[in-house]
């Protein structure tokens, strides 16, 4: 991996402090998690209206507040930016706190697609500062002791990972779920936990890829299924989707055995290691909600001076998203910003 000292070489080794840009949902999650992180404080809040930008920071002890990103990128006293709005808008925040050296923790997915990731990939390795995608399941207890199982070979060579991550969404169609000029659909949402945790086990990229989807009065993909092979013959498979119920649990198989993680697996908390039936279950419980951990690790990216993380480098989200963009290609869906480039 490619290492390069930040700029922000003035980042104590004691707190970090933090920023959250678009006080939403997830915000509010990530915040509850800041004050259950070591050694991390919320030192500020952007968003596009300021009266809830307030509400949000006096709700969780923030001093700053911001109603323009670029004031933000500026403040000297922020260590590093959450970025929490809807997918289409994670991009031209993130370019604006990666030109300012400003480093970002941004939530799935990095960006809409493969060429904006890696136009941000390209800035934090010019200007040294660190980028992660918030892909928060790979940072959980539970996944590394799925790592140590993997690597001890105790399901033999993995072979297959299969994978359901469904729910009936509110049929709310100017809501990000639905609206493409949000990047709605469910791959965007839900379908990059399963190639992420495929890329995981069976390899950085599929090298062949089919999808179909049923496709929503709006364009975007509501229900979908996906399979995916591997250079080393291995495969993968999910559906996910935004209209039905389904047991929302990950398989990982091998010639030996195999690994459950039981609904929610993108939460995971437990896993069960399937030995010609004879079982070992652990379980892992999080510290808070569970962001604390990719919140933790991005402190200790910061500290050693790492501009991306082994658990979720670089070249893993892109790989993720240029999968993606074969995906719907296959199926359709092409996003407004998208419909002029060639
Ligand atoms: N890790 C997870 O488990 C998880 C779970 C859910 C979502 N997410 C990710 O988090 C992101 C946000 O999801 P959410 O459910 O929190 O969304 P949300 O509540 O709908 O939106 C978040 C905030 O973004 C701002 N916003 C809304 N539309 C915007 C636009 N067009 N441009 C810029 N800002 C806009 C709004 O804040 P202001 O109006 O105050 O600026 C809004 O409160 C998504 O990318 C999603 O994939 C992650």
């Amino acid at each position: 991996m490619k290492t390069i000292p930040t700029p922000a070489a003035s980042i104590p080794s004691s707190t970090i402090q933090w920023a959250i840009v678009a006080p939403g949902k997830i915000a509010h999650k990530f915040a509850r998690d800041l004050r259950v992180a070591e050694g991390a404080q919320l030192r500020a809040v952007a968003g596009r209206d300021l009266s809830r930008t307030r509400s949000f920071a006096a709700e969780f002890g923030a001093p700053l507040c911001f109603d323009d990103v670029s004031a933000l990128a500026a403040d000297p006293s922020v260590d590093i930016v959450y970025i929490a709005s809807p997918h289409n808008a994670h991009f031209a925040t993130a370019k604006i706190m990666l030109e300012a050296g400003k480093p970002v923790l941004c939530e799935k997915p990095m960006t809409i697609n493969a060429r904006q990731a890696r136009e941000l990939i390209d800035l934090s390795r010019s200007n040294g500062v660190f980028l992660m995608e918030a892909l928060w399941t790979r940072f959980l207890p539970v996944y590394s002791q799925v790592r140590e199982w993997l690597d001890g070979g105790l399901i033999g060579r993995p072979q297959v990972v299969t994978s359901t991550f469904c729910f009936q969404a509110p049929r709310d169609f100017s809501s990000r779920m639905f609206n493409p000029a949000l990047a709605g659909g469910g791959l965007l949402d839900l379908g990059v936990y399963p190639l992420a945790i495929s890329q995981m086990v069976l390899g950085r990229k599929p090298d062949h890829v089919t999808a179909t989807a049923q496709m929503s009065e709006t364009g975007v993909d509501e229900m979908l299924a996906v399979s995916l092979r591997y250079a080393n013959g291995s495969v993968a498979q999910f559906i996910c989707g935004l209209n039905a119920h389904l047991e929302n649990s990950l398989m990982i198989g091998g010639d030996k055995g195999f690994i459950r993680l039981p609904e929610y697996f993108i939460s995971g908390k437990q896993a069960v290691l399937n030995i010609g039936g004879s079982l070992t279950t652990i379980h892992q419980p999080t510290r808070g909600e569970g962001f604390e951990y990719q919140i933790e690790e991005a402190m200790r990216c910061l500290r050693a001076g790492e501009i991306e993380s082994p658990i979720m480098p670089h070249d893993d989200t892109l790989a993720t998203l240029e999968t993606m963009d074969e995906i719907r290609r296959q199926i359709g869906l092409r996003y407004p910003e998208e419909i002029d480039e060639v």
